[in-house]
């Protein structure tokens, strides 16, 4: 994967920027490029077959727990330096994490992330990506990792937004969902196929008491 760079100053940057400012969210379809997306996927489904996905838990310290009737996907974590193809999304999305700080001066220091796959059948139940003891999570981000994704297929995301209307958003290979972490329910119907995406956390310096 060759390296590439966004600017901070990326138009596409600063419709999500200005997106987020005014409703709380952005959604946008042709985010990541296709070479990257595929690159992504390849290496998503090279560690679950090697076995380093596991189930993913919910909650957080002491009450973490897996339970596959609230989430039933399975998760690793991105660390820097683990694959090239990660460096080059962890690097779109700290120009994403600049755009953010300089467009709304929202001081995110770092950003946490994994790769998630949804077996047929998996679903995440409605709820919020802010824990209720460490309000570090402040900017969500989704980008889909799935070929030829069709309606039929299932697996909307499916956002409650502040006007009391539902969105559904197809997890469409190199479609972005960015929202503010604390403000936005969703949840995550079940597919019919593997559901590949990497999600991940736009996160502040908080008050964690640990
Ligand atoms: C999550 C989540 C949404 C999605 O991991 O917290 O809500 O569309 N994911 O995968
Ligand atoms: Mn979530």
């Amino acid at each position: 994967m060759r390296a590439m760079h966004i600017s901070h100053d990326h138009p596409l940057l600063l419709r999500i920027v200005d997106d987020l400012a005014t409703h709380g969210w952005s959604r946008q379809d042709l985010f990541l490029p296709h070479a990257l997306t595929q690159a992504l996927a390849g290496e998503c489904r090279a560690r679950a077959a090697a076995g380093e996905l596991a189930p993913a838990a919910v909650g957080r310290g002491p009450a973490l727990e897996v339970r596959e009737g609230i989430r039933g996907d399975r998760i690793l974590w991105l660390d820097p330096g683990q694959s090239e193809v990660c460096d080059a999304y962890l690097d779109v999305m700290n120009s994403l994490r600049e755009a953010l700080n300089r467009g709304l001066f929202m001081g995110l220091e770092d950003f946490e992330s994994h790769f998630a796959l949804y077996p047929p059948g998996a679903f995440y139940r409605r709820h919020v990506d802010r824990f209720r003891d460490d309000d570090r999570r402040s900017v969500s981000a989704v980008v889909y990792l799935n070929e030829g994704w069709l309606p039929d297929d299932g697996g909307q995301l499916r956002m409650y937004l502040k006007d009391d209307t539902v969105h559904d958003v197809l997890p469409a290979g190199g479609c972005l969902v960015v929202f503010l972490s604390g403000e936005m329910p969703h949840e995550v119907l079940p597919a019919n196929r593997d559901r590949l995406s990497l999600t991940g956390w736009f996160r502040r310096r908080g008050n964690e008491p640990f």
